[in-house]
């Protein structure tokens, strides 16, 4: 299974902090956002990555992450968005990289205390389709959100509704999803919403129609760092968490190491 990070997009809701660079490499607090996903993706084993970025400072990403060989990464590929068509939009450049195989997508702001191992396990164990990874918040209005069917043990994600008005749960769809080689014909079909962004809750939603769905739902923190308001949580939750975030400890030895 092959990685890829979705760091596009024009982070115009963190000017001016992104005027002079992109939003994915704004700090929190002792790395670059990006790391966060890259150590995700190595630590639930996951080495080959593919780096989709865009706007008019994509080329900051190589000063800092270079061939990525000192964060894990075995082979770093970049491929560049034009504009800002969705994280859909993004995805679809990952076809030729991914060369068949299925993928862990994850977006590049998104931040976890615990890891996505265990998913990455089963997902490699699904004979086919998606998976995606839940966590339950105050705000579930900012995110995609699930509207499950039935109860206990058989309950199951009915139907995803992208930032609904009345939330029909608490539970957000974080930004790790898995997917089998299909997921570039389905990217295929998708028509703009109304922001105008090929949107990933429309992949997801074809997966459900399917029936080829599984999800689980993540352990410790999560949070996006798009906004003020999230940049400043996740560097405040990152700085807390300080020995418990065991997860980034021997990257950060490597790159303590690498940088000697
Ligand atoms: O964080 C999880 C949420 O992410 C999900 O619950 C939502 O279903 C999903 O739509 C997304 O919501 P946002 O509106 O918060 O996504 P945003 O536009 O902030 O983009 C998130 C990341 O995706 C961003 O850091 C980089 C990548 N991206 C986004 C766009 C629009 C791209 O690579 N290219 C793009 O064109």
């Amino acid at each position: 299974m092959k990685g890829v990070i979705l760091a596009g997009g024009l982070g115009s809701r963190l000017r001016p902090l992104t005027l002079v660079t992109n939003k994915h490499l704004l700090p929190i607090y002792d790395r670059p956002m990006v790391f966060y996903p890259i150590e995700c993706l190595v630590n639930a084993g996951i080495r080959e990555i593919l780096l989709v970025t865009g706007g008019d400072h994509a080329g900051d990403f190589l000063k800092v992450l270079r061939n990525g060989k000192h964060l894990g990464v075995q082979h770093l590929e970049y491929a560049y968005q034009e504009g800002e068509g969705g994280i859909a939009d993004a995805l679809k450049l990952a076809e030729d990289f991914a060369e068949n195989q299925k993928v862990c997508v994850v977006l590049g702001d998104n931040i976890i205390e615990g890891n996505i191992a265990r998913a990455a396990g089963e997902f490699f164990a699904q004979r086919s389709g998606a998976k995606v990874l839940l966590k339950e918040v105050h705000d579930p209005q900012r995110f995609g959100v699930a509207r499950f069917d039935g109860q206990g043990e058989d309950q199951r994600i009915a139907e995803i509704i992208e930032k609904p008005e009345n939330p029909p749960s608490g539970y957000a769809v974080t930004g790790f999803y898995f997917y089998d080689h299909d997921v570039f014909d389905v990217c295929r079909t998708l028509k703009p919403s109304k922001r105008g962004e090929l949107e990933i809750t429309d992949v997801n939603n074809y997966y459900l129609k399917r029936g080829d769905m599984t999800h689980n739902t993540l352990d410790g923190w999560w949070t996006d760092a798009g906004t003020f308001e999230s940049l400043y949580r996740a560097n405040r939750l990152v700085a807390e968490g300080g020995a418990n975030h065991l997860d980034l400890k021997a990257p950060r030895e490597r790159v303590a190491v690498a940088g000697r």
